[in-house]
């Protein structure tokens, strides 16, 4: 097992499906729930939208009209640095979270010791999210889960080195954000998913190979691991 751990290659295009860790029927309940609450902030046409950085393509909009719903924000007057998402201690509840229990409720069951950044990406108007890298430090490992309550949003990771796409086709997911790109392809209807970041418990990272070089890696290393393993 150890050996297995030491030699595993980090594989690309990969992600680190938590379906098996998670009550996914539990989270598929909170399908129409999250819709209606979901459409009455489209009605209001107030959230932020999302803003694309390290795109793949540099013609990619910076801006392509996704939406967010942040469920916690920085503490004010905490200048902004994407690395700190999962400085626990600087994140509290926004006033949206109140707005989503249930997903809230849903979201003190899975495997983080403490939470950072919690957001609810959502788009209406066939909008994709070109492909693009949550941030360039290969020594930097984010502990989150994506996740979602139905199957319609068409999330890939994308391997920079062969161009080729895998697109998610569970429920939840961790993936390395650094060393491959990821993105979702425009589709009528709504689409959204959440993202919790943050610290996974002690018991939650005793299961992990965490790399010790390329820290950003170590979600595509644990996919090698299991194969490896298998
Ligand atoms: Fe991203």
């Amino acid at each position: 097992m150890l050996t297995n751990i030491l030699t595993a290659s980090p594989c690309y295009p990969s992600y680190r499906s938590f379906d098996e860790f998670i009550d996914v029927e539990k989270l598929r309940s909170l399908d129409s729930y999250l819709t209606r609450h979901i459409r009455k902030h489209i009605c209001d046409d107030r959230d932020d939208f999302f803003v694309n950085e390290h795109v793949l393509e540099s013609d990619a909009p910076y801006r392509p009209g996704v939406r967010e719903i942040w469920l916690k924000r920085t503490l004010p007057g905490t200048p902004y640095n994407y690395l700190d998402i999962d400085r626990t201690e600087l994140w509290q509840l926004t006033p949206e979270a109140a707005e989503f229990t249930l997903l809230m409720e849903f979201i003190e069951t899975l495997p983080f010791e403490s939470t950072g950044r919690i957001l609810l990406i959502y788009d209406e108007g066939g909008n994709s999210v070109p492909a693009h890298r949550d941030h360039e430090r290969p020594d930097i490992c984010h502990d989150f889960i994506w996740f979602r309550t139905n199957l319609r949003k068409p999330f890939y990771v994308l391997d920079p080195e062969t161009g080729r796409k895998l697109y998610i086709e569970g429920y939840s997911a961790w993936f390395d954000t650094v060393n491959q790109y990821h993105g979702s392809d425009a589709v009528d209807g709504l689409t959204f998913s959440v993202r919790v970041d943050g610290h996974f418990s002690p018991e939650f990272r005793s299961r992990i190979p965490y790399a010790a070089q390329n820290a950003a890696s170590t979600p595509a290393i644990w996919v090698g691991t299991a194969e490896a393993i298998n």
